[in-house]
C-alpha cells in the first residue's frame, strides 16, 4: 500500500442544505457542488471544494445527509444528532490492488467494491482496523471532480 492523495472528509449532516450555507457564510466557501441523491449509499452528497496550494485539485469536503432511515448515515446521527466527521478518503491508482493489499492485511473491508459519489470505484475499511477511522478508498478520477 502506498498512501495516496487525501481525496475527501466525509462529514454526516442532519440537514445538507443547512450545512451549504453554514459553508458558504461561516466558512466562506464559494464552490460547492449541487446535492444530488445516491441511492445504493442511501444518502444524499455534495461537495465542498477547498483550494489547493499546488494548483491540483483541492481536498473536498463530502456533506451527507440520509436519504431514508435504512442509510447508513442515519445510526450515525442518531450517535451524532448535529452531525460529525464520518470518514476520510484516500485516492489509489488500482482499486482491485488496493483492496487485495488490505485484505491481505487482515483489514476488514466492509461490502463489495461499487461506483462511488465520483463516479469511480471506492471501498470502506471497518474503523475497528484503521485508528478508528472508517476509511474510504477511492480509485484516482482521471479528471478532477
Ligand atoms: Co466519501
Amino acid at each position: 500500500m502506498k498512501l495516496g492523495r487525501l481525496n475527501h472528509v466525509g462529514v454526516a449532516v442532519p440537514d445538507i442544505d443547512a450545512a451549504i450555507a453554514f459553508y458558504r457564510e461561516v466558512m466562506g466557501a464559494s464552490d460547492i457542488t449541487t446535492p444530488f441523491d445516491l441511492p445504493e449509499q442511501g444518502v444524499r452528497v455534495c461537495f465542498v471544494n477547498t483550494p489547493d496550494a499546488h494548483d491540483g485539485p483541492g481536498t473536498q469536503i463530502e456533506l451527507l445527509s440520509p436519504l431514508s432511515e435504512a442509510s447508513p448515515v442515519t445510526g450515525f446521527l442518531a450517535k451524532n444528532p448535529a452531525g460529525g466527521q464520518h470518514h476520510l478518503c484516500y485516492e489509489v491508482p488500482d482499486i482491485a490492488k488496493a483492496r487485495a493489499e488490505f485484505e491481505a492485511m487482515g483489514k476488514r473491508v466492509l461490502g463489495p467494491t461499487r461506483i462511488g459519489a465520483h463516479g469511480t470505484p471506492i471501498f470502506f475499511v471497518h474503523p475497528k482496523d484503521m485508528l478508528g477511522q472508517l476509511t474510504e478508498i477511492m480509485e484516482t478520477p482521471t479528471e478532477a471532480h
